[in-house]
Parts: structure tokens; sequence; C-alpha cells
């Protein structure tokens, strides 16, 4: 598949190859279960605790605030579900943004359905949340707020320390919690300084694999254990460890702890590069979202009075692939619940595309995507 052209590592990224070389010792190798006895064991549970030591301290996090999880969607579902049904609750009030992805959004709903309130608010038709928007709606019986870092549509970027830190202010029994899937392949992440309660990570938009992610708790957040069984992560989430995907995802932090800053700026000039041509060879178009406050390697644009299911569906023809819509959601081509809370209207809507560059893409694959646009679009 060396042919194609993605420019879609939002949805996901390509696995380093160093990672999968650590990860290839822990499946054929070093396979042990951390949980048993012998020594054989004792590598896979060493290999789990110096992981976990890794990637929390990459965050600024304790050791024992890192949890492991199989993903962003079970960390999310975990900080929803943990404060609340799970706690015992039968009702109260949670804010959450309208554009959070639908591991948020949809755990949400869930809630609602179960007597929750749920209050969303709307960004911005710039993508940002107006944190007195926030505020205004914190009420006695509020519970949680959560605000995503970045989002994976539009790729704003938005104050989480400040927007915490101004919910505590007013109520500093509610917990926060962010969504930095998204943020962590570009931005510093300090979870002390950023004053969040939970904050929940994902390895495969950092070149590990599918399959691991992990949800930091503050310790003494007042939150319920989320998967029953066995006493893994010390009895708060239960099964077997992926140890692979474990040792993986921090091997990819390592990396990223290297290269985090040199791919912000590559990344960057790939967008500028692409946005300087599109302004030299197109007319009708429109960018979705703050082009400031914004991820690096994100563009999503719409082409009035073109179809964005034509688009993709002609671009894959051409061995280019982009998405329509949310990372996850990509393979179903709906109308972005992101955008619509934007206040984009239905013309921009429909046309609406997202790129997302990685620091592996190259120029000549931004020239090769141009020309496709032109022979499309002409
Ligand atoms: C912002 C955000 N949150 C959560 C998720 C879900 O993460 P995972 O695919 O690891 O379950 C994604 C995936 O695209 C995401 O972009």
């Amino acid at each position: 598949m060396n042919n194609i052209i993605y420019f879609d590592n939002f949805a996901t990224t390509s696995l380093n190859e160093e990672v999968f070389d650590e990860m290839k010792n822990f499946l054929l190798n070093n396979y042990s279960n951390p949980s048993s006895l012998y020594e054989f064991a004792q590598k896979s549970r060493v290999a789990v605790e110096k992981s976990r030591e890794n990637i929390s301290n990459y965050i600024n996090a304790e050791k024992n605030e890192l949890f492991f999880t199989t993903g962003g969607t079970e960390a999310d579902n975990w900080a929803l579900m943990g404060l609340t049904l799970f706690k015992g609750r039968k009702n109260g009030h949670i804010i959450i943004t309208a554009f959070e992805h639908s591991a948020i959004l949809e755990t949400a709903k869930f809630l609602e359905n179960r007597g929750f309130d749920v209050t969303f608010i709307n960004p911005d038709r710039d993508g940002f949340i107006d944190e007195k928007n926030i505020i205004d709606s914190i009420r006695d019986d509020t519970i949680l707020v959560s605000v995503m870092y970045i989002n994976n549509e539009v790729g704003t970027i938005q104050d989480i320390k400040k927007i915490c830190n101004s919910v505590k202010e007013k109520n500093p029994k509610i917990v926060f919690h962010t969504d930095a899937v998204q943020a962590l392949s570009e931005l510093v992440i300090d979870v002390k300084d950023l004053n969040v309660d939970l904050l929940s990570i994902s390895g495969h938009k950092v070149h590990a694999p599918k399959g691991i992610g992990a949800l930091y708790i503050k310790s003494g957040t007042d939150i319920e254990n989320f998967v029953f069984g066995g006493s893994q992560e010390r009895s708060r989430r239960a099964g077997t460890e992926n140890v692979a995907g474990i040792v993986g995802f921090s091997k990819a932090i390592d990396i990223l702890r290297e290269s985090r800053e040199k791919n912000v700026f590559k990344r960057l000039a790939l967008r500028d590069y692409f946005l300087k041509n599109i302004k030299e060879n197109f007319k009708d178009y429109e960018i979705n979202g703050s082009l400031d406050n914004r991820y690096s390697g994100n563009v999503n644009i719409s082409f009035s009075g073109l179809d964005k299911e034509m688009l993709i569906m002609t671009m894959d023809f051409k061995g280019i692939c982009i998405s329509g819509g949310s990372a996850c959601s990509s393979g179903s081509i709906e109308n972005s619940h992101v955008l619509t809370a934007m206040g984009i209207d239905d013309e921009l809507k429909n046309s609406a595309i997202r790129i997302s560059f990685g620091e592996n893409n190259t120029f000549e694959e931004i020239d090769e995507f141009i020309i496709a646009l032109k022979e499309i679009i002409n």
C-alpha cells in the first residue's frame, strides 16, 4: 500500500517501526501474563509498570494516577459512567460541549435517557467554547464538566487550563474531564498545570497500535471502577493487560518526547503549503474553523456546490485518503455534528472535507492532491 497518499492522520496514524519492534518482543518472546507468579511473568509486569511510569511522566501525572484502557473511547466512557450511573447516582447534571467526539457525546446522551440532565455547550463559528457559557450553566447539582482539548474535525484547541480553573473557582467539587486524544501528538500536556481531574489519551493517534489508551485519574477523584473482574490496574479496571500495546504506547511516547516539536513545525509547513496552493488554484472554498489555535496538521475545507461523498470517493479512486466526518465515523458519511454545532450552513457542511497531515507526509503528495482536486472540480 505504498502508493497511497494518506491525509487522514486524525483517524489513525501508521505504526512506528521502532514501536513495532518493541511490541514484537512482548508478543513472541516475553508473552507471559503479568499477573502470574513465576519469574517469566515478572518481565511483563516490569514492562507494564515501567511503561506506566514513562507515560505518566510525559503528562506530569503520578504513576498511580494512570490507568490503561482499550483506547480513548473506553477512557471517555469511564470518565462519564464512573461518576454517574456506576457511582449509584440516579440523577444529576453534566456539562459537555456539543462538538465532542461521539465517545463522549453518545455516553452523555445515554445518561440523559437514564435520568441525568445534560447541557450541551455550542462552540462559536470559529470552533471555540466561550467559557462563560459553561460557567453560566453550572448548577448546584453539576457533577461533571467535560471539554475536549482538540476537536477531531476542525482541530481547534480549547484553553483547558482557563476553563477548568474557572469551573473549579465556581464550584471546586465539580469533576473536570478533558478528552486529550488528539492533543497528545501536538501539545505539551501537563495535568497538574491544567488542573484537570480526568484526562483521556489514546495510542493509535501517536504511532502506537490501536486498542491501547489510558485515563488519567487525579488521586482522590471519587470515580467508580469501570470494568469488573480481576485485580489488574490496581483493581480499578479488570482484564489481562495488553502488554505489547502498553509497551508500544510507551515507546511511541519516547519518540514523541524527542520529535513532538519538530513534528508540529513539519505539519505547519505542510498546511501552509497546502493553503497557499488552494488559494492559488481555487476560488469557491471556505476553511471551517479558525486557523489560529488549531492543530498544526488539520484543514477542514468546504468547496461550495461540491458533494463531499463524491469528492472522497473520487479521491479514493486516485489513491488519496481524506475524510468527510469525524475520525471514527468516517466510514459512514453523515452530516457533521461538529459543523452543525458551529453554526455552519448546510451547503458548506455538505461539501466539508477533513484533511489531517502527519509529519511523514510530503509537499509532493500535496501537489498530487491539488492536481487531483483540479481535475475533479473542473
Ligand atoms: C477526540 C477523540 N476522542 C476519542 C476518540 C476515540 O479514541 P479511540 O479510537 O482510541 O477509541 C477519538 C478517535 O478518533 C478522538 O478523535
